[in-house]
């Protein structure tokens, strides 16, 4: 059977939709429902699924996101390699708001959500490099081919909220080797490792977290408006990366679950 689509793109905050046209489809997963339609269309002569995260109308906060449904929709559509766009709080001061950076690593401060498939068995993935190195080149080559100044390293730092950090936290993450913090990142970086997917996250700065503002600290109004004022970069940034993305995958990815018991047949 052809698979539905190849490529998604997780919309984080502020990016609701992506795909002119197509058609939507609501797979039903044995972990319910993903966080809304997913939009299935072409971009550039590839089949591209796009899932907004937060559901269309921000109904899930993040501890709440359907990570396990999301992830496991998609591969079932066909996908295998996704591209996901995330709003976060600069680190340090020299990553202000409107900065796009391409994470090649993350800490994972969350708990209490569903993180994994694995059930039973040694089914233990390797998560040193969290994303997919053929992913981030891509980015960072179209970035570059397009004139869009990013920066192509970091450390991103996730957090449960739905609060925002203290200025002692936030200092803290910095202190700890954290660039960016964002309350989505995780577990969807290891659920995609576990189900053999490419993951790639690209962030777009909207405020400088509490430890690095000397003024208000973080407020939603500036994630959403910061966002929304750069959602166009990000939207052209995600299509030419969609165009430029390998068709053949030669990354460690696929085979994330070799020599692994694992215990859940792949969708
Ligand atoms: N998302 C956007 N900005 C953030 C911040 N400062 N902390 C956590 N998540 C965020």
């Amino acid at each position: 059977m052809t698979a539905a689509a190849d490529i998604a793109v997780i919309g984080g905050s502020g990016l609701y939709s992506l795909l002119d046209g197509g058609y939507e489809v609501r797979p039903d997963t044995p972990y319910g429902a993903a966080s809304d339609a997913i939009t299935v269309g072409e971009v550039a002569g590839r089949r591209v699924a796009f899932l907004p995260r937060h559901g269309r109308d921000h109904r899930h906060p993040p501890h709440r996101i359907p990570y396990r449904a999301n992830l496991w929709a998609l591969r079932a559509l066909g996908v295998r390699q996704i591209l996901a766009p995330c709003a976060v709080g600069g680190l340090t001061a020299g990553l202000g708001p409107g900065s796009f950076v391409l994470p090649d690593q993350l800490i994972d401060r969350t708990s209490g959500r569903e993180r994994t498939y694995v059930d039973t068995g040694a089914a233990h993935v390797n998560f040193a490099d969290p994303y997919c190195p053929a992913g981030r080149q891509t980015v960072r080559d179209t970035a570059a081919a397009t004139g869009l100044d990013l920066t192509g390293t970091g450390t991103m730092v996730v957090i449960d909220g739905p609060r925002f950090s203290t200025r002692a936290e936030s200092r803290w993450y910095a202190a700890c080797g954290g660039t960016v913090i964002n309350m989505t990142g995780a577990p969807e970086a290891a659920l995609a490792r576990e189900l053999a997917l490419c993951y790639t996250t690209i962030a777009l700065v909207t405020d400088l977290d509490a430890g690095v503002d000397g003024d208000h600290g973080v407020t939603l109004d500036e994630v959403f408006r910061v966002f929304k004022d750069n959602t166009e970069r990000m939207r052209a940034l995600l299509l030419t990366t969609i165009a430029n993305l390998p068709g053949q995958r030669d990354c460690p990815c696929p085979a994330a679950l070799d020599g692994l018991q694992v215990a859940f047949d792949l969708p």
